[in-house]
């Protein structure tokens, strides 16, 4: 990719890519104590605009997660919001672009510990479409790698280092010809993707783990779960057994990252009847038109960036 009218924030002000650089010696590099987020703009061609869906849920997530590691910003939310903005007016973003805002130990000292060292916090975005593009469905590999636990590493603050464990189930899955994997918790319940929560239908009952089931909180997911309620489809927030795979009549993951993506298949079997199943393909269809703004309920949590209302 071309670094040309690319910027970030960096060190409190937006400068081009190229001046957005750490040292070697930085402590987040060498012991991954930083959090990161990932946020979603996407273009509408209808209205000339691009819309930032959940911004400020992610930006209040972010700073919520940064001070878990004891990181400190010296900004407010919609400090960070306004910056992101900012960011793609100056990149004039005019297509699906997603935005990673990073904030991390920016000390240059050797010693693993979270106390007693500065904090930073960077935001660049990139250009970006499908992250598993397979509208017809993925085929997911249940991972042999367990998901971080919460009394190791918790999940659910998008912690650097954790992305680790999601890498080496994501290479797995690869690696054996799946999209992607499904990962259980350590206490053997199902979790979620490697950078996806996941949802399974089971007799019209839409179902997903709980947050204390090693999840990510995810944006998405509590999207989705409202979506759910308004549209009357029953859910339920529950642990789920692996063996629920083999009785599920549809699955999915969802994420900033994946969108909505049927799930059609697991371990080399169909999972259901190995398509997209309907409510599904029906959620997925309503995610995908909210987050351009056009659907009324939800247009409050699109963010116009160029200013229409
Ligand atoms: C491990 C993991 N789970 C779930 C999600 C989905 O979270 P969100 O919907 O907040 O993007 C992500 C990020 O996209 C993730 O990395």
């Amino acid at each position: 990719m071309s670094n040309k009218n690319r910027f970030a924030f960096f060190g409190g002000k937006i400068v081009p890519i190229e001046e957005a650089k750490v040292s070697v010696m930085t402590a987040s590099f060498n012991y991954g104590t930083g959090i990161f987020e990932g946020i979603r703009a996407f273009w509408s061609e209808k209205e000339k605009e691009l819309f930032v869906f959940r911004l400020k849920e992610h930006m209040d997530r972010f700073l919520r997660n940064s001070r878990f590691l004891q990181i400190h910003l010296p900004y407010s939310s919609d400090e960070l919001c306004d910056r992101t903005l900012e960011l793609l007016r100056r990149e004039e973003y005019k297509r699906d672009a997603y935005i990673r805002p990073v904030a991390y130990k920016s000390s240059t000292v050797i010693g693993v510990r979270l106390h007693d060292l500065e904090g930073a916090c960077t935001i660049f975005a990139i250009p970006f479409g499908e992250y598993i593009d397979k509208p017809d469905g993925a085929r997911l590999k249940v991972s042999s790698w367990r998901r971080v636990d919460d009394n190791a590493i918790p999940a659910r603050f998008k912690i650097v280092g954790a992305y680790v464990n999601s890498a080496l189930a994501k290479s797995e899955a690869h690696r054996e010809g799946y999209d992607d994997a499904l990962m259980l918790a350590s206490d053997g319940s199902l979790s979620e993707g490697s950078a996806a929560n996941f949802m399974l239908v089971r007799e019209g009952v839409l179902i997903t783990p709980p947050v204390t089931d090693s999840i990510l909180e995810g944006i998405t997911r509590r999207t989705i779960l409202e979506m759910a309620a308004r549209e009357g489809i029953p859910a339920v927030e529950r642990s789920v057994d692996r063996s629920e795979l083999c009785v599920a009549d549809e699955a999915f993951l969802c994420g900033t990252g994946v969108n909505v993506v049927p799930v059609t298949g697991v371990d080399g079997y169909p999972l259901g009847e190995g398509k997209p199943g309907a409510i599904t393909t029906r959620l997925g269809k309503l995610y995908r038109r909210a987050v351009r703004g056009e659907v009324g309920e939800y247009r409050r949590y699109c963010t116009p960036v160029y200013g229409s209302a």
